[in-house]
């Protein structure tokens, strides 16, 4: 990656912290400038400016020391959960707007950053290739998931909701909010992508109304086939929703800088199985993609993706003391939630600005860690002591201890073993991993050769390789995992 692209980022060693410094001085300046004209013959209403605030600086002290027992989850040795280590183009832009808060519910809460999150919009339009559609930010992948769903719910005739087992919690909870009983969870196969047989058979006896698609599960980032979906929805008619919140922006690592598709031969290294579905990314009816995973964006940003914008109009709501703008756009009339940061949009826009999700930009930092996720699997598989639950979509890989002893027992204690040394719960981990619990019915499929006595979960362990900072230096930090893994293990 080259150094461009890199100092875009803080840095785990702080390296660029000077120069972040030096730009947040520029936008304080500007805020003050710009806070400064307005009437500038107004009185100013503070007499004696602060030059110290002792209770201010005492609990900022208070504060900051407290904040050091935070986890590192900007540094490639934590690789627990879907945590970015946020741009540069990120922090500055929410600060910049965080100082003057506008609100993007209605276009006079905020009219320069309503403005920037509709561009926004026609970004990840572009990059999603709908090309036509309807959009907007939302606070994060669950209420993004629930919007899509109510707006089909209310949209289509009713009809029967699938996903499938590993998909995310939250749409469970989502059918429960909005009262959807006809919603059943379909088998996944080996590689944890939706067992299409299963599903046809579901489709062949129920009339379905919305299939919710996984484009980066959160447990193993597998990715279904949107393919073999959409030929299915040809053949049954059904709304395809891809809940695309963790792997949406992998699209970029497929696309020139203006949004198209490159021809396979020159993205050798992408699978051919995810380069379609990449592809057919823009042959969904409507998506969830998440800014804050892997779109470089710190929290509150998530986004939900319509191509018929028809489905706007089933949340429409207007409210009497406001929305008075008509002429322009006021998301919170067609979104389920209220007040929304115009920081949130700001952050966005720069960043998108400065790294554009196609190849040249963020495709680059995404392919990184696509590249990650590779080679520890190849390392992985040359290790003595380790075996790899499947073969990856994305940057998450999951993989267990070898036993002499096919048993989930085994695989549980040496789960836990590495889980004592290498996660959250550790003090002074030398890296921060995750585990992923698979429950009995999914053992059997996964890891039919297990025996499982007592019925149990099975645990194995999670590495989110999200981060860009593991594939530098020939894959340093990767590299530096199987080391320790292999060393803990040895006899
Ligand atoms: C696939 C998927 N969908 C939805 C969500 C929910 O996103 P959020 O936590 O932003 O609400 C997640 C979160 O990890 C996810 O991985």
């Amino acid at each position: 990656m080259t150094n461009n692209i890199l100092n875009n980022f803080i840095g785990p060693k702080a390296e660029n912290i000077k120069y972040l410094k030096k730009l947040l001085d520029e936008v304080i300046d500007d805020h003050a400038a710009w806070r400064k004209s307005f009437y500038e013959d107004d009185p100013a209403l503070i007499k004696t400016p602060a030059i110290y605030n002792r209770n201010l600086e005492n609990e900022l002290k208070k504060f900051m020391k407290r904040i050091h027992s935070n986890l590192p989850f900007h540094h490639p040795r934590y690789a627990a959960q879907m945590l970015k280590d946020p741009a540069i183009p990120t922090i500055l832009g929410y600060l910049a707007l965080m100082m003057s808060n506008p609100n993007n519910h209605a276009y006079e809460g905020g009219p320069v950053t309503t403005e920037m999150e509709m561009e926004v919009i026609d970004t990840l339009l572009k990059m999603t290739g709908y090309k036509k559609g309807w959009g907007h930010l939302a606070s994060g992948g669950s209420l993004a998931n629930m919007e899509a769903l109510w707006a089909a719910r209310d949209f289509y005739p009713e009809g029967s909701v699938f996903f499938s087992e590993v998909s995310h919690y939250s749409w469970k909870r989502i059918c429960s909010i909005l009262r959807i009983k006809n919603f059943e969870e379909i088998q996944v196969d080996a590689r944890f992508r939706i067992d299409l047989n299963h599903l046809e058979k579901k489709l062949k006896k129920k009339r379905t109304m919305f299939v919710a698609a996984n484009f980066g599960s959160t447990g193993t980032g597998s990715v279904d086939s949107i393919t073999d979906l959409l030929y299915l929805k040809e053949k049954y008619g059904f709304h395809l929703h891809l809940d695309a919140a963790y792997g949406g922006f992998a699209r970029s690592v497929i696309l020139d800088k203006s949004f198209n598709i490159i021809p396979k031969k020159n993205v050798k290294e992408i699978d051919n199985y995810i380069y379609e579905q990449l592809k057919a990314i823009e042959k969904s009816d409507s998506l969830t993609i998440d800014p804050h995973k892997l779109g470089l964006i710190s929290y509150g940003a998530g986004a939900v993706l319509y191509k018929n914008e028809k489905l706007k109009d089933m949340i429409l709501n207007t409210a009497p003391y406001t929305y008075h703008k008509l002429d322009k756009p006021n998301i919170g009339m067609f979104s389920l939630e209220g007040s929304r940061p115009g920081a949130m949009a700001a952050a966005c826009y720069l960043t998108y600005k400065v790294i554009p999700p196609h190849s040249g930009g963020l495709g680059k930092i995404i392919f990184s860690s696509i590249s990650s996720s590779k080679k520890f699997y190849q390392l992985a598989a040359t290790s003595p002591y380790l075996l790899n639950l499947n073969q990856p979509d994305l940057d998450i890989n999951c993989f267990y201890v070898h036993t002499d002893e096919s048993t989930v027992k085994a695989v549980n204690t040496n789960t836990e073993l590495l889980y004592n040394h290498l996660s959250v719960e550790t003090k002074n981990p030398e890296f921060i991993l995750s585990k992923f619990v698979l429950p009995p019915s999914l053992v059997k499929r996964i890891l039919p050769d297990y025996t499982n006595a007592q019925n149990a979960n099975l645990s194995v362990m999670r590495i989110v390789f999200m981060k860009h900072w593991s594939s530098l230096r020939n894959f340093y930090y990767v590299r530096e995992l199987i080391k320790t893994l292999n060393r803990l293990l040895q006899k």
